[in-house]
């Protein structure tokens, strides 16, 4: 038996510890030395009981992930489950930390389960585009019947001890060690008749096969018009277990977990559950200890000061909120309480918590309040010179080693870090808006910031439960720039014969919350017409440039603030309609160019669209601006609604070939230069390994 799964007895009973740091997951070694455990243990005639447990944080959370899409290696885990629960002698689990996937399988597959109170459950397979694929389906339901199985199941989140326990699926908790509390349980159990009990056998969620049906077909119906596709696989699983005798539910389990593990919307999310933790590795972070944070100014209380500062609230520091004047910051501080009145009200925080937050915010109208922060934060309007000015007073009054961070979506931090006294502690943190909501932020590293300061940063992201990229100093860092990219490819279709409503419509179908049009009637029009103006002069003569967009904000359709954008927006409704004005400035535009519009299908606009992205990205990895082409799809996932379960536009893009699409952008790049592919392509596609070797960095 390998260093794995440990085997001792104690006095007649048999302890079988898995020991796999750091999630214990059931790796090929994890499930060999089960079954040789559970092969001892059977033919050891000094043992009566068996508990199973493991060392370390967690009972296994789930089976390993890193070994799905490669070649299978026996045992597989549905066969450990059957093994576990053919002993003929009784088994109980002793469980704790976070049972997830896999690792409850197996524990549903004992006689018995004892939980630690603080462990949390979980089928949290979906969210891998998979399914419970050990038995998972067909042993759930038969404890708690199809309605609580399938909650378990699709709706992800994890439940605690206590509801395990009401559902039946846990015998217990104990505040005591959870393996000294299983071995007394399994003490109690020797010699009793009927202490053998298999999960398989059990059928008290089978007992109303009429509320079972309805249940499923419940479920069935929630999930039409879903475009994944493992939530409906789960659902035909469950209904199999009420329908089929238990092994023909499991080997029904099998096919459609095969099924889902092959589709490219499995390899995606599978791809984006690692690249969410890579994301969150640096250099800087390996070599360099965060500093120290416990108070954190802000600078500008506007949307996204604000939202900064409820997530700083939120996650237990203390905040000193700055702005221009008292009216400015008395509605600063009530835009941050409002933000934690509606988390009392959707119930996610108590008014204790609220007040509780508010206590350890304090507002001021003068800078030198910051002066104890151990790092402030800019959030003023994106213009150079203001927030030059806003850094040089800030840099009169922090206290030394303070970090200075700015919010700038755009800019360049280098030259605002060249005007402070300690351009080392200088770095960009671009949170998104609204920031107390959205999970990523851009770490943006100056040529002169300490890794010590990026380190902060990272540690900084992960403390506010957010996701972490490191960005180099570019115009718009990663994402802004990919969005400028998406924009450009969707104006040419606009010059060229496509509506916004088209274009719109057509990224909706693909998985955007919104459209490109509609994003920027949000932002605001004004945003990137003022980033045209400020790259006028470094603009390539021989690219294309498209004067909708300045046209417009030329008019004052500046977007839903202004009531008029690429839609109207009547008595301050959120939601668009479409404007014929706006066809017809763009008509009125095509015809100054002398250009005939031509038609486009959906297939070519998401192309060009999802090409666009790509390209831009691949010129992010090459120029080291993005670390790893991972990460550009952690940034478009996370801050821009690229829907998961595309993986994100590198993933996406590898998953329908990259050699296909670098011959495609060459042509493109016969209409104009922006096309150009990447020469990462080449680099790449030379190498023959899609972009494994760069995320792996
Ligand atoms: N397989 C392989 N590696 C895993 C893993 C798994 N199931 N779960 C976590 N890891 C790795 C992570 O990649 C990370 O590696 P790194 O340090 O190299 O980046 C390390 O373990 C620690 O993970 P986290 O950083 O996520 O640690 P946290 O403490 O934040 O979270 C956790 C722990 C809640 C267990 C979280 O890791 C998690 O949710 N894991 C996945 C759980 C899951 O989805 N299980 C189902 C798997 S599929 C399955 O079981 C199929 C079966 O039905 C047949």
């Amino acid at each position: 038996m390998g260093q794995e799964v440990k085997f001792n007895v104690n006095d007649g009973v048999a302890v079988i510890t898995i020991n796999n740091p750091p999630v214990n997951a059931l790796n090929a070694a994890v499930r060999q030395g089960l079954v040789t455990a559970f092969d001892d243990a059977e033919a050891n005639d000094d043992v009566k009981a068996i508990v199973m447990f493991a060392e370390g944080r967690t009972f296994p959370a789930g089976a390993d992930i890193t070994e799905f899409g490669k070649p299978t290696v026996d045992p597989w885990l549905p066969d450990v489950c059957n093994r576990v629960e053919a002993t003929c002698k009784p088994v109980v689990a002793a469980v704790h930390g976070t049972v997830l996937g896999g690792g409850f399988e197996l524990a549903l597959a004992a006689h018995y389960r004892i939980a630690d109170p603080m462990t949390t459950f979980g089928l949290p397979e979906v969210t891998l585009g998979i399914l419970p694929g050990a038995g998972g389906t067909q042993r759930v339901p038969r404890i708690c019947g199809a309605e609580a199985a399938l909650d378990l199941m699709i709706a992800k989140a994890p439940i605690s001890a206590a509801k395990a326990v009401d559902l039946g699926l846990i015998d217990g908790v104990s505040r005591a060690h959870v393996r000294d509390a299983a071995l007394d349980f399994a003490h109690e159990l020797i010699g009793k008749p009927n202490a053998l009990r298999p999960t398989r056998e059990r059928t008290e969620g089978l007992s109303d096969p009429v509320g079972y049906a309805r249940a499923v077909a419940a479920k069935r119906q929630a999930l039409a018009g879903n475009p994944l596709f493992a939530p409906a696989k789960i659902v035909d699983c469950v209904e199999a277990a009420m329908l089929l005798p238990f092994e023909g539910g499991l080997a029904f389990e099998q096919a459609a977990f095969e099924d889902c593990l092959r589709s490219d919307q499995s390899a995606a999310l599978r791809h984006v559950f690692f690249a969410e933790r890579k994301a969150t590795k640096a250099p800087e972070v390996a070599r360099a200890k965060p500093r120290p944070v416990e108070i954190v100014g802000i600078v500008g209380g506007g949307t996204m000061g604000s939202g900064i500062a409820a997530s700083f609230l939120d996650a237990g520091f203390g905040v000193v909120l700055v702005d221009r004047d008292q009216p400015m910051l008395d509605t600063a501080l009530a835009r941050i309480e409002s933000v934690f009145d509606k988390a009392v009200r959707k119930g996610s925080i108590t008014a204790q918590m609220l007040d509780e937050r508010m206590a350890r915010l304090t507002g001021d109208i003068h800078y030198f309040a910051v002066s104890e922060a151990d790092l402030v934060i800019e959030c003023v309007i994106e213009d150079m010179s203001v927030k030059e000015q806003v850094f040089a007073t800030l840099d009169a009054v922090i206290k030394p080693g303070a970090i200075l961070a700015t919010n700038t979506s755009y800019l360049d931090i280098n030259t605002l870090a060249a005007g402070v006294a300690h351009p080392e502690n200088v770095l960009g943190l671009h949170f998104f808006s609204p920031a107390h909501v959205m999970r990523l932020v851009e770490v943006v590293v100056g040529e002169a910031t300490e890794a010590d300061v990026v380190a902060t940063g990272f540690t900084l992201a992960k403390k506010l439960g957010k996701i972490p990229v490191r960005s180099g100093v570019a115009d718009g860092f990663i994402g802004n720039s990919i969005l400028a990219a998406y924009r450009t490819a969707a104006d040419f279709m606009l010059e060229d014969g496509a509506s916004p409503y088209q274009v719109d419509a057509t990224m909706r179908a693909f998985g955007f919350p919104m459209g490109p049009y509609q994003v920027l009637d949000l932002a605001g029009l004004d945003i990137s017409w003022a980033r045209r103006k400020r790259l006028k002069s470094t603009r390539d003569p021989e690219m294309r440039y498209i004067a909708i967009g300045d046209k417009m904000c030329q008019k004052g359709w500046l977007g839903q603030k202004a009531g008029r954008g690429y839609y109207t927006y009547a008595d301050g409704s959120r939601l668009g309609v479409e404007d014929p004005e706006v066809l017809g400035l763009i008509a009125a535009e095509r015809e100054r160019k002398g250009i005939t519009p031509r038609a486009f299908g959906p297939e070519e606009i998401l192309y060009r669209c999802l090409s666009a992205m790509v390209n831009e990205g691949a010129n992010l990895v090459l120029n080291k601006i993005a670390q790893r082409p991972s990460d550009i799809d952690v940034a478009m996932i996370h801050g821009y609604g690229f829907p998961r379960w595309r993986g994100g536009p590198m993933k996406a893009a590898e998953l329908s070939g990259l050699l296909s699409l670098r011959n495609q952008l060459r042509e493109f790049a016969k209409e104009d230069k922006f096309w150009t592919p990447s020469p990462l392509f080449d680099e790449v596609i030379k190498a023959g390994h899609g972009f494994d070797t760069l995320n792996a960095v």
